[in-house]
């Protein structure tokens, strides 16, 4: 079942290249992460650091209430925007975010008193900001900021953008959609576009009355437009306090189907004219999703309903905008008749991935995007806890050993990895640390930590974070510290270790039989996929170790916190010819070496299937590793080879060799190339 599933897309894609089919080891080592990352490691190319400022706090917005008139023939657009704003500091300029937007009039009229009109907009182009300035001082206290501008609809897939579609009768149009995140809200309104700048929304579009306008919440009017007849107004009901990030609207053309979940939300599922059919999975998969949500935070659904919509033209996998989530197709769309159960499976994974952000990220947000690896390791893990709740028989946590944790890995022992947690100045930086590292080292870590609390505690640490933070901004060390109140463990100095330095730990273990005790001997050295680490000064980490037995191979035996270079421990009652195993269902992020009796001791277990896929899955990966770097050692080698062919019974590499030529005559299911 396990080989089956990881196998099948490294498959593919080698044999539609007319690759010859490669190496069975490296089949079943290499799994392949279905993920589209902009950056598989973002360090490559590092430009130069930019100074960056962030935006002054002088004036800050309560509400934006915004009304935008796309026009879907000439890909332009008009806005008006009037926002409450705060004046803190007496001030004759308010500085806020804009790109590549034309300002046509601005005002600020303080409360109870008359409109100032700005007298000059200067745009720092290279900073995406302008500064509006105005020929009084605004007083301290409330008042309305009144902006008109226009923009293009523009074909970049970032800030207010066309996405083309062709009709079922093969004419191509256009819809309007957004995608925001990080930094490009700033181009479809000016705005204070930080995720800490939070403020309500009041959405209104003016739109081609038989176009579906959708936007973060629900609809509370929609009247004739009064210019044009062909034009309607829909206004949408007040967010929540939000980031800008997370705003969104679509204008276009789509079908639906609609359900509404056990806790009472309203969810859609938009798809392209005549493929409503196709939303009918993931339609039951955020019905599922979000009760399981509101129970593992404790914590409801805050917004009356959601929309799950696909979109032609995307450019990430799928975005969080709340009430409002978009994908690309293939990570929302299920065809009953020709997706594969790998692709049904992906979908689910994405849908409980972003309706995750809807409490960790949306309600609670990052202060800043250093904290972004937070926001992405989390959603990358608790995607996984989810599906597994809704669908038990896709068995997939043993995919997430194959696919991100394998690769977070593999990368982590480079050279040039980086550590998760990176400081972040100028926004531009921001895509660069959406990679591989923050979201599956930092699911792996999060696992880990899961694992080391148990997850009563570590629902009730969630619950505190989310429940005290809410409609705010927090960053890494709030949830450490809420999960270290709620766990009475050193949550905080364990997690310093595994994000603020780069690589993870290698553990070499030895074993002596005591009587009736086995006594280990642990030691820790960082794991470089070059060799082994020679420098002074070897990084160390705080390890959560597990250790369990043949006695019974699905239980931890026993649970050690290594917070040391080196130390003992002594298994009770553990009879001679019984094996040792560390890191049951491969759950801690390192990998081990063992001792070649203990090595060897485990065989039994392998041949006789009696330890777990995934820890067979996790010692088949230690051991290739370990591989290479033993290659000069002739005897350990063989060992490890002995090892290793043993966690491939002739009758699973018949099951592989068997599938594999099957491949080469089987039709490929369009979404599998994902
Ligand atoms: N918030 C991200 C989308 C994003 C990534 C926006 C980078 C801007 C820049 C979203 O939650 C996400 O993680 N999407 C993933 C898919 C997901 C299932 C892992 C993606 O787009 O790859
Ligand atoms: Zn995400």
């Amino acid at each position: 079942m396990w080989l089956a599933a990881a196998v099948p897309s490294l498959a593919r894609r080698l044999l539609l290249l007319g690759s010859p089919p490669p190496p069975l080891l490296l089949l079943l080592s290499r799994s392949s992460s279905r993920r589209r990352r902009l950056h598989s490691l973002g360090l490559a190319a590092m430009p130069e650091k930019r100074p960056f400022e962030r935006l002054p706090t002088e004036v800050s917005p309560i509400n934006y209430s915004l009304c935008l008139k796309p026009d879907l023939l000439d890909f332009t657009f008009e806005g008006k925007l009037e926002a409450a704003a705060q004046v803190r500091q007496a001030t004759n300029q308010i500085v806020m975010n804009c790109a590549d937007i034309d300002i046509i009039t601005a005002s600020y009229a303080p409360e109870g008193d008359e409109e100032i009109h700005a007298t000059g907009f200067n745009y720092q182009n290279e900073d995406e900001k302008v500064t509006l300035s105005f020929p009084s001082t605004l007083q301290t206290g409330t008042g309305t900021l009144k902006i008109d501008f226009v923009g293009e609809l523009n074909d970049k897939m970032k800030g207010f953008y066309r996405s083309r579609y062709t009709t079922p009768a093969g004419e191509v149009r256009y819809a309007a959609v957004t995608q925001f995140e990080a930094t490009d809200a700033r181009r479809a309104f000016p705005c204070w576009d930080e995720p800490a700048i939070k403020a309500t929304f009041d959405i209104s579009l003016v739109v081609p009355k038989d176009r579906v306008a959708l936007s973060n919440m629900n609809v509370i009017d929609r009247k004739p437009y009064p210019d044009d007849e062909n034009l309607v107004e829909v206004k949408f009901a007040r967010t929540p306090v939000m980031s800008t990030y997370l705003v969104a609207f679509v204008v276009g053309e789509y079908d639906f189907v609609e359900t509404r979940s056990k806790d009472g939300v309203c969810v859609r599922v938009y798809t392209p004219v005549g493929k409503a059919e196709q939303g009918k999975f993931a339609l039951e998969v955020a019905a599922k999703t979000l009760p399981f949500y509101k129970d593992y935070f404790n914590v409801p659904y805050p917004l009356p309903k959601i929309d799950l919509i696909a979109i032609a033209d995307f450019a990430a996998g799928a975005m969080e905008n709340w009430g409002l989530v978009t994908y690309r197709e293939t990570a929302l769309l299920i065809d009953p008749k020709n997706s594969c159960s790998s692709s049904r499976q992906w979908v689910a994974l994405v849908v409980g991935h972003e309706l995750a952000h809807q409490w960790f990220g949306n309600l609670v947000t990052m202060e800043w995007w250093t904290h972004l690896w937070l926001n992405e390791g989390f959603a990358s893990w608790i995607e996984y806890l989810c599906v597994d709740h809704c669908f038990p028989e896709y068995d997939i946590w043993t995919q997430f050993v194959s696919a991100d944790y394998t690769r977070a890995q593999e990368l982590d022992a480079l050279d040039n990895s980086h550590p998760i947690e990176v400081s972040v100045g100028h926004p531009s930086e921001v895509d660069e640390i959406f990679d591989a590292i923050s979201y599956s080292k930092g699911a792996s870590v999060i696992r880990m930590l899961h694992d080391y609390i148990g997850d009563k505690d570590f629902k009730k640490g969630m619950n505190m974070y989310l429940t005290k933070f809410q409609q705010k901004n927090a960053a890494t060390e709030d949830l450490w510290e809420s999960l270290e109140s709620a766990s009475g463990k050193p949550i905080a100095a364990v997690m310093n270790t595994w994000t603020k330095q780069m690589g993870f730990p290698l553990i070499y273990v030895e074993a002596e039989q005591v009587e009736d005790d086995r006594v280990l001997k642990l030691s820790q050295k960082k794991f470089c996929a070059s060799g082994p680490y020679v420098g002074e000064d070897c990084p160390q980490w705080m390890v959560p170790i597990t250790i369990s037995t043949s006695e019974d191979p699905n239980q931890a035996k026993l649970k050690i916190l290594m917070d040391k270079p080196e130390m003992s421990v002594v298994l009770k009652n553990v009879k001679p010819d019984q094996w040792v195993k560390l890191n049951l269902g491969t759950v801690g992020f390192y990998r081990t070496q063992y001792s070649s009796a203990m090595l060897e001791s485990l065989l039994p277990g392998i041949r006789d299937l009696s330890l777990p896929p995934v820890d067979r899955l996790g010692l088949q990966n230690d051991l290739f590793s370990l591989l290479h770097k033993q290659a000069d050692m002739q005897e350990e080698k063989n060992r490890i080879e002995r090892v290793l062919g043993a966690t491939l019974s002739p009758e699973l590499i018949q099951k592989v060799l068997t599938f594999a030529l099957s491949m080469s005559a089987a039709p490929l299911c369009g979404q599998c190339a994902h």
